[in-house]
């Protein structure tokens, strides 16, 4: 108080400047983070891309499936948590497409939105039912009117489990580093594809198309996008397959290659992201991570010591639902798994209680 009386007019007007100059150097500081955190740092050519594209931060949910029970019941599931997670804080999802090509309309079209495109001509996916991938999204891209200038490609086999932003910066996508793709261990395979005078090998991201968030079109700024590496990615798959050497090596993987070096060859670096998708077993903990992928069986001893390769006392594994969906409310793991694991049961077990006609809606085979 005593202060405060024994203040002239002047010393007040030199403390207010003095905290109006404390406002604007804080303002300044916080800008330059927040700046920085937005990529500010990044060379002006991706800055100029990114503040064209911020206005429409949201991706479009693009998932490639069949009429097979096993494709049904995962995409059932898959779709029921996305809708939980679409509207959650940090979620940057826009609409869910199920783009079935199996040419023709199955008895999921009223539970998921979905859009329907051709299979590949007779014979040419040489039972390598994945090649119908790319040429799905070649149509889908095409035919559908798509409102989000993001997509991001999903597969049934993925669970959201914390709400996905668009990982993606400006025109550069993200991808998720597998541990099993090797472009650089490959590299004569690679180079059969992707010939020296395109770049080195180290070009071709260790990814495969899924989980990928990349831009739809080619805007003015950017140099090729999902529009123009999908044919490429059809064009690679197919010669891949066609190359027995290559075939052989790549196996189960081809067309997660061909859409590695199909991007490369249009130039477009992915942003690696190791937090996009957990895989059980392996990855124990769920944590900040956004997509559970569960395509390997969780084999497990009643001691929780897992059997991996070996039937498990207690199991989880996709393959053993290939003619039907798995029944409601299965068994919880035994005490000791990862958290991952009992995360993922207890997931497919919501969905399973929750979706309506469980049991008889998919196709039986
Ligand atoms: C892939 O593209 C190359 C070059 O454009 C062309 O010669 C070839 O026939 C295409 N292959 C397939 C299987 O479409
Ligand atoms: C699920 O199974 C457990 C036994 O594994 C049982 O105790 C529980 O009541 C079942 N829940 C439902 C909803 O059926």
């Amino acid at each position: 108080m005593i202060v405060r009386k024994n203040m002239g007019r002047g010393k007040t007007l030199l403390m207010l400047l003095m905290v109006l100059g404390f406002l604007f150097a804080t303002y300044n500081f916080v800008s330059l983070i927040i700046e920085h955190k937005a990529g500010g740092l990044l060379e002006p050519f991706d800055k100029k891309v990114m503040e064209s594209t911020s206005s429409n931060l949201k991706y479009h949910v693009a998932l490639t499936a069949t009429d097979a029970a096993y494709s049904q019941w995962q995409c059932r599931i898959m779709y029921y948590w996305y809708k939980k997670v679409k509207d959650m804080p940090g979620s940057d999802m826009g609409k869910f497409t199920r783009i079935l090509h199996s040419g023709k309309a199955d008895q999921l079209m009223d539970e998921i939105p979905t859009f329907v495109v051709d299979p590949l001509p007779e014979g040419l996916d040489r039972g390598y039912i994945v090649l119908n991938r790319p040429w799905a999204f070649v149509q889908w891209l095409e035919k559908a009117d798509i409102e989000e200038e993001y997509i991001l490609m999903a597969e049934p086999d993925h669970i959201f489990v914390n709400p996905l932003p668009n990982l993606a910066h400006g025109s550069q996508p993200a991808g998720y580093p597998f541990f099993y793709i090797k472009p650089v261990e490959n590299e004569k395979l690679i180079r059969k594809f992707y010939p020296e005078d395109k770049g080195p090998v180290t070009d071709v991201d260790p990814i495969g198309n899924s989980p990928v968030i990349i831009q739809k079109v080619k805007s003015r700024l950017v140099i090729s996008l999902m529009e123009e590496i999908a044919p490429t990615w059809v064009n690679i798959s197919l010669r891949m397959k066609d190359d027995q050497e290559t075939d052989k090596a790549f196996g189960w993987v081809l067309e997660m290659y061909a859409y590695a070096v199909a991007s490369a060859l249009h130039g477009v670096k992915h942003i690696l992201r190791k937090d996009f998708m957990l895989q059980p077993p392996w990855d124990l903990h769920v944590g900040k991570k956004f997509i559970i992928h569960y395509t390997y069986g969780c084999d497990y001893n009643l001691k929780g010591q897992l059997t991996y390769g070996k039937i498990g006392e207690w199991r989880f594994d996709k393959r053993s639902y290939l003619l039907g969906p798995p029944p409601k409310n299965l068994s919880l793991p035994p005490p000791g798994v990862p958290k991952s694991v009992v995360r993922l049961v207890k997931m497919v077990n919501e969905a399973t209680a929750n979706i309506p006609e469980w049991d008889s809606l998919n196709r039986k085979s």
